[in-house]
């Protein structure tokens, strides 16, 4: 069966240069998707494209919504569902006090299968199809959440946290017992259905130095691995992080030492970077992911995306929510306070960029740009199908909006989980069914 999306299809061919980059993109006003076997098999304008499909064609009309690709969270915690929106810490504090003792329920099975499954409703009630999440310690954690993403069919990234001190009893694990279960992790899921297995070192706090060493043997081994960690969040952690490993130049050559640094490393946050650090990051092709709720959430600090994409050695740049350090499950709402955070620091980031971000850019950060992250033929189909006039202000703003830059400006400002009419997670309507 072939189906046809007909509605205002947008996709980008390459970051933008600026709010009236109008080559940066395409978008067709009355536009036709074809669907088969899960893929993108065409795109184009709906007249040429309805005719040259043959007759068995389910057609659904999206108009006058806009269907875009799939938006792509570079970072989320599973198992921090239930601590999301906990008052009044900054990041250290915060773990101890809320986030480890959460995450030590995650031994339970049963209750990692009922947090993974609400995990992916919430991402797909949010026009998520794509994260790149973190487990707990608990290798059980990974099956529910695979398991759940498997019968979904969705591509989700995503590995046990690694940490072994600092933390409290039942949820550490040792040098040999999380080599070993990322080991099994990575024969049991990585590669089956859309599955990839992250290696996830949670920090260089939480890891001893033989700990390291076993997270970099794994990245050795497995070079076509993503790795995950956190980095330069908070001034205490740094200062921490540091005395923890006093031979190191900085925080980020603590990763760097170990030969976790690389094009498959996203690193959360890199708030703090000086210099160095970021000619580090940039050197390597290292991803820094930004994470603009839980960074104001927190208190952690204000991410000058603006300064580490300009500067003469730029960095990879992803976004993310980071739920439940960060407070919404949306990347609208991720990138409106992603706009706010570059306003303070003097900049802008226009709505094509931040639309370019949430889709190709953040998927081209996973090395995943052939896959997903435009609507490209031969790409999987996971969309977005969203509604620019979802609710009472939006409709009413909605009326004086003259160009499709406007329109995704206001929609990130604006919009939320509401504006999310349909996602699509390999040609497969999955928000419908979730009710609301
Ligand atoms: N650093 C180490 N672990 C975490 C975490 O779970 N959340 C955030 N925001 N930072 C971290
Ligand atoms: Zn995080």
């Amino acid at each position: 069966m072939t189906l046809l999306l007909r509605g205002r299809l947008l996709t980008f061919l390459r970051a933008p240069e600026g709010v009236d980059d109008r080559t940066a993109y395409r978008y067709e006003e009355d536009g036709g998707l074809v669907i088969r076997d899960g893929k993108i098999v065409a795109m184009g304008a709906f007249a040429p494209i309805s005719q040259g499909e043959g007759r068995d064609l389910e057609v659904v009309d999206h108009r006058p919504h806009l269907i875009l690709p799939g938006f792509v969270d570079a970072h989320a915690h599973m198992p921090q569902m239930q601590v999301i929106a906990s008052f009044g810490a900054e990041l250290l504090d915060w773990l101890n006090n809320y986030t480890f003792p959460e995450e030590t329920r995650f031994s339970d099975p049963a209750h990692a299968a009922r947090i993974a499954r609400r995990f992916l409703d919430e991402l797909i009630r949010h026009g998520t199809t794509t994260v790149a999440a973190y487990c707990s310690v608990h290798p059980e954690s990974v099956d529910a959440l695979f398991s759940e993403a498997l019968s979904r069919d969705m591509l989700v990234l995503a590995g046990k946290v690694m940490m072994d001190r600092n933390a409290p009893d039942g949820l550490r694990d040792t040098p040999r017992s999380s080599y070993d279960d990322t080991q099994a992790l990575i024969v049991k899921w990585h590669g089956t259905g859309r599955l990839h297995y992250v290696v996830s070192p949670r920090f260089a706090i939480t890891s001893s130095p033989e700990q390291m060493e076993m997270a970099g043997a794994l990245m050795r081994e497995h070079p076509e691995l993503h790795m995950q960690t956190h980095l330069s969040e908070n001034r205490a952690e740094i200062e921490l992080a540091c005395s923890l490993y006093p031979e190191a130049k900085d925080y980020t050559d603590i990763y760097a030492r170990y030969g976790l640094l690389g094009d498959k490393a996203l690193i959360g946050h890199c708030i703090h970077l000086s210099e160095r650090e970021a000619d580090a990051m940039s050197e390597t092709r290292s991803v820094a992911v930004f994470c603009p709720t839980s960074n104001l959430f927190l208190g952690s600090g204000l991410f000058d995306w603006q300064r580490y994409r300009k500067r003469d050695k730029p960095l990879r740049v992803a976004a993310a929510t980071d739920v439940g350090g960060g407070t919404n499950y949306s990347m609208l709402r991720t990138m409106d306070e992603g706009y706010k955070i570059i306003a303070l620091l003097g900049e802008k980031i226009d709505p094509l960029s931040s639309f370019w971000q949430i889709t190709r850019g953040n998927a081209e950060a996973l090395s995943l740009g052939h896959r997903i992250g435009t609507l490209e033929p031969g790409t999987d189909a996971d969309l977005v199908v969203l509604n620019s006039a979802a609710t009472p202000n939006m409709a009413l703003r909605m009326e004086r909006i003259e160009t499709l830059a406007e329109e995704l400006f206001m929609l990130q400002t604006l919009g939320d989980d509401r504006a999310v009419v349909e996602t699509y997670v390999a040609g497969r309507a999955m928000k419908g069914g979730l009710g609301s």
